[in-house]
């Protein structure tokens, strides 16, 4: 039986660039084989330079690569029907910096032809969803790197996208947005919507996404689910409550007598993300929780809004 069709699939993708007095070539990216299944929060991480904007340009049909093919839903990325379906924010967003965050997020929306009432419903859930309810009247030259951000994203949700492409969405916003967007994306996929997104900050992405592509110097180094690429499964990690420090060498003698090694027992450390949140007065749930947070201070995100 086959299984769902791709959302994306790309064969052989490559793209290189020209630059310089003797137009050396620039391998930017080199046979991409990939596919990303309808509902998935697919990643692309890499350091700098490693390909992962090239990839997302090529996705949303703003460059044509030199050799190979990207498919979206089976078309072409520049085909009219399959833009309307998709949403994307940049690496950077240009924004009207004379015109305040609601009325940018209404000039967009008017691009897609939506209806006065449409576009005031849908310009003030997205500004509460992106946590920009407050700043909604004062203009864009204002606003400190992580509110453009922000206008960025719920730009790139005006339409209501199928798919969502978010190039580095993260940059630029504190530990508390930072944990807003992640839980953004994942009520993304609750609501059925497929994403794509990058990053070089591993730990914004291990907890929210289903599968990803490890990319260096344009290069696939490594691809599959983020659980099988994280588990290890040559060892098992217990997490004990109630045993006394010293019961630890009856417990290793236990192992040992099973042929196994304890090969350490730290108590257990928070994460710098979790104290942070704390020190600020956030009491959402542990940050590396699959779900939302029901209590950020901020409105929860709800895209069916
Ligand atoms: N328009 C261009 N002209 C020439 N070279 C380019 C162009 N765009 C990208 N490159 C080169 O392609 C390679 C990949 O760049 P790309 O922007 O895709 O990397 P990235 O993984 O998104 O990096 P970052 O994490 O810094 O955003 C780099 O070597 C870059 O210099
Ligand atoms: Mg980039």
């Amino acid at each position: 039986m086959s299984g769902p069709l791709p959302v994306v699939e790309a064969r052989g993708l490559s793209k290189s660039y020209r630059t310089g007095f003797w137009k050396e070539p620039i391998h930017a990216l080199v046979a991409l084989d990939f596919a990303v299944f309808p509902g998935e929060v697919f990643a692309f991480v890499g350091p700098n330079g490693s390909g992962k904007t090239t990839t997302l340009k090529l996705l949303m049909g703003l460059a044509r690569p030199s050799a190979g093919q990207i498919r979206l839903w089976g078309r072409s990325p520049t085909d009219v029907d399959v833009r309307a379906r998709v949403g994307f924010l940049p690496e950077e967003s240009y924004l009207p910096r004379f015109m305040t965050g609601r009325e940018a997020l209404d000039f967009y929306a008017r691009l897609y032809r939506m209806g006065k009432r449409l576009r005031a419903e849908r310009v003030e859930a997205l500004l509460s969803q992106v946590g920009l309810a407050d700043a909604a009247q004062r203009p864009i030259r204002e606003y400190s790197k992580g509110m453009a951000r922000r206008v960025g994203l719920a730009q790139a949700l005006l339409n209501d996208p199928e798919l969502v492409v978010l190039d580095e969405p993260t940059s630029g916003l504190d530990p508390l947005a930072t944990r807003e967007v992640k839980d953004l994306i994942v009520c993304l996929k609750q609501a059925g919507k497929t994403v794509i997104v990058s990053s070089h900050l591993l730990s914004d992405l291990e907890s929210i996404c289903d599968r990803l592509v490890i990319l260096a110097g344009g290069c696939l180094k490594r691809q599959g689910a983020v659980v099988d690429l994280l588990t290890e499964t040559h060892r098992t990690l217990l997490e004990i409550e109630g045993l006394a420090r010293a019961d630890l060498e009856a417990l290793k003698t236990f192992v040992a007598g099973r042929g196994g090694r304890l090969v350490d027992a730290p108590p257990p450390r928070k994460t710098l993300e979790a104290v942070f949140l704390e020190a600020i007065g956030h009491t959402g749930e542990t940050p590396n929780s699959q779900q939302p947070t029901a209590n950020t201070k901020r409105q929860t995100p709800n895209i069916n809004a």
